[in-house]
């Protein structure tokens, strides 16, 4: 074995092996439902497309091997994969999740698992303190996202995965919005991430996926039982095309970032200080953390391409949607073109009014997806749009 590999040659090459048949460099999309058996029980690898299907084990050895990790178990969505992960549970078993989580995933805990027995509680996870003293006897995993969505708030994952350790419990990180060129949470010591594949790992806009990754192996067993089991499978097609993803995603996510910092800056005296909320910003409270958090495969911090502004009015807000031209209004993020949202209804509209109202979500915020058009073209835009 030669030396260890960097992530953009990991990207173009694991799980992209010529195929052994024909020598296609592009592999093949195997659309099968089912594989012929050679006699009883004497498959060749493959009986069955939801059990696996080489397509999809192309994709999850590749996008493992881009968290640094050795298993990848895909889904068909973001949901399926949290959902799966919260299969592992027994009856009357305890998460702590971020308070600040995307609003699906607190509706399937509280609207769904909760009715089957599982506690929920929802803590703001960038105070250690406030975890620490959730924590019960029947806590089995705690959930965090960091940065959160759209209030941007971090969490110290090494700490979190040190007061985890302490407890005897399993710390799991939604790496969606850093994508794994961003942010490496197993190597900070989490147990397993967890990504929406359809924001920057899928990066087009084109497809809805969902993955877990960890390095445990006993945890990943019991994941492909329950992908195996409950079958949320994404399909022959999709894989490939997130197989194709993941080549660019190096590229796209740093030029994302690098157009998000650009804007950030140059926004922030024209919307003021208070107005806008960007991890790269010195003003950010938590830049300090985000600057050794939150760190490309070449070691530089990198803040992602979310930003949100509050442009003080529902009426204000409201213009700047009528106004705004490259930025599309709807929900989703992370793909090459700039996308805009307002959480408040959107993404968060299942998140009841107190609990918004508390992390600070008004209805006035608006979240921008940068995507990697031109600059320039994406600063006059926003100018045109906020101007009096
Ligand atoms: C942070 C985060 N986690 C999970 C999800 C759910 O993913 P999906 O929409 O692919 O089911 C989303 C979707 O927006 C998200 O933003």
């Amino acid at each position: 074995m030669g030396e260890k590999r960097h992530f953009d040659t990991l990207a173009i090459h694991i799980g992209n092996e010529p195929d052994t048949e024909t020598g296609a460099v592009s592999p093949p999309i195997h659309f099968t439902s089912t594989f012929q058996q050679d006699g009883v029980g004497k498959d060749r690898g493959y009986d069955y497309s939801r059990a696996s299907n080489p397509t999809r084990q192309r994709y999850e050895e590749n996008i493992a091997s881009l968290e640094g990790a050795s298993f990848g178990i895909a889904f068909a969505s973001g949901m399926a994969a949290t959902t799966a992960l919260f299969q592992t549970l027994v009856n009357g078993d305890h998460v702590i999740i971020g308070r600040n989580t995307y609003g699906g995933t607190y509706r399937m805990a509280v609207d769904v698992l909760s009715k089957h027995g599982f506690e929920f509680d929802f803590v703001d996870t960038r105070f250690l303190d406030q975890v620490k003293d959730s924590i019960k006897p029947n806590t089995k995993w705690i959930f965090v996202e960091t940065p959160t969505n759209p209030m941007l708030e971090l969490c110290d994952l090494k700490k979190m995965a040190k007061l985890s350790k302490d407890h005897n419990i399993k710390l799991v990180v939604d790496n969606t919005f850093m994508s794994p060129y961003g942010q490496s949470p197993l190597s900070l010591g989490a147990d397993v991430v967890i990504h929406s594949a359809t924001k920057y790992i899928g990066g087009h806009s084109d497809l809805i996926g969902g993955v877990l990754i960890t390095n445990n192996k006993s945890i990943s067993e019991e994941l492909y039982f329950i992908q195996k089991s409950a079958g949320a499978v994404p399909s022959p097609f999709d894989c490939w095309m997130l197989l194709r993803s993941t080549k660019t995603m190096g590229l796209r996510v740093q030029k994302q970032s690098d157009n998000a910092m650009e804007l950030a800056k140059r926004l922030e005296p024209i919307i003021g200080v208070d107005s806008i909320i960007y991890p790269g910003l010195e003003n950010h409270p938590q830049h300090q953390l985000a600057k050794q958090q939150q760190l490309s495969p070449l070691g530089d911090p990198i803040y992602g391409s979310i930003i949100s502004i509050k442009l003080g009015t529902v009426k204000a807000r409201d213009k700047f949607l009528s106004k705004i031209q490259l930025f599309t209004l709807a929900e989703s993020l992370g793909g090459v073109e700039s996308l805009v949202c307002i959480p408040y209804g959107m993404t968060h509209g299942s998140v009841p009014n107190e609990i918004k109202t508390d992390m600070g979500l008004t209805e006035d915020l608006i979240r921008l997806s940068v995507g990697i058009e031109h600059i320039e073209d994406l600063y006059n835009d926003i100018i045109q749009a906020i101007e009096k």
